[in-house]
């Protein structure tokens, strides 16, 4: 395994890069002070603006989270990142999320094709692995438009407010690129 780090990464329309310090103020504005946004992408639920202003990044090499950012605009509209790894089986898993303001519009499909290919051919991961509940369409949708292949349904997965949900299993590996 290679860790690079969350790399800058660029797509047509998007720029993918770990937040600094200078980027608080637009992050603020655009995702994380938008409560309809923050819950529908499970973002961090900040009390107000001086304790997301006062978190500190210190982000190593073997971590990524890149923000997603409209390369035109210099806007941020979401998030991906690896939610989950096992470097001693090369494995990882990713999650993603967009403010609902940007939805269907194809960016969390760009956003993982690329994150998929860095891990994979730049970092050096084996396999990297997607789920979603399965009443989520968009998420479905997304995994397979990055040709992830279906594994299966992973029972009663995800449990929110008292309620046990079923799991669809994505995964792309090395030898799909080939
Ligand atoms: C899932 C999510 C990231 C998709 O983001 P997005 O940028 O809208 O996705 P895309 O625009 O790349 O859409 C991919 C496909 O899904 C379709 N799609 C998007 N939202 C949809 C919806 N609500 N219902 C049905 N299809 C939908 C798009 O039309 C597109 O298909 P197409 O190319 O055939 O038209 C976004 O809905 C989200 O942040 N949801 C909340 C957080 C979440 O569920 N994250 C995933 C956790 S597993």
């Amino acid at each position: 395994m290679n860790h690079l780090g969350s790399k800058s990464l660029e797509t047509n329309r998007l720029v993918l890069r770990k937040d600094t310090d200078g980027d608080k103020e637009l992050l603020w504005e655009y995702m994380f002070s938008d409560k309809e946004a923050a819950k529908a992408c499970n973002w961090i639920n900040f009390e107000n603006k001086e304790e997301f202003l006062n978190l500190k990044y210190e982000i190593p090499d073997n971590i990524y989270n890149w923000t997603i950012w409209l390369k035109n605009k210099n806007i941020p509209v979401g998030g991906i990142s690896i939610h989950h790894q096992e470097d001693d089986y090369y494995h990882a898993e990713v999650g993603y999320s967009i403010n609902p303001k940007y939805w269907r519009l194809g960016y969390a499909s760009e956003a993982l094709e690329i994150v998929l290919d860095f891990l994979i051919n730049k970092v050096g991961y084996e396999r990297i692995s997607g789920e979603c509940r399965i009443d989520n369409i968009a998420s479905k949708k997304v995994m397979e438009k990055c040709n992830m292949k279906l594994e299966g349904i992973k029972r009663k997965a995800y449990y929110k407010n008292g309620v046990f949900y079923d799991n669809y299993l994505f995964s792309k590996i090395k030898e799909d690129y080939k």
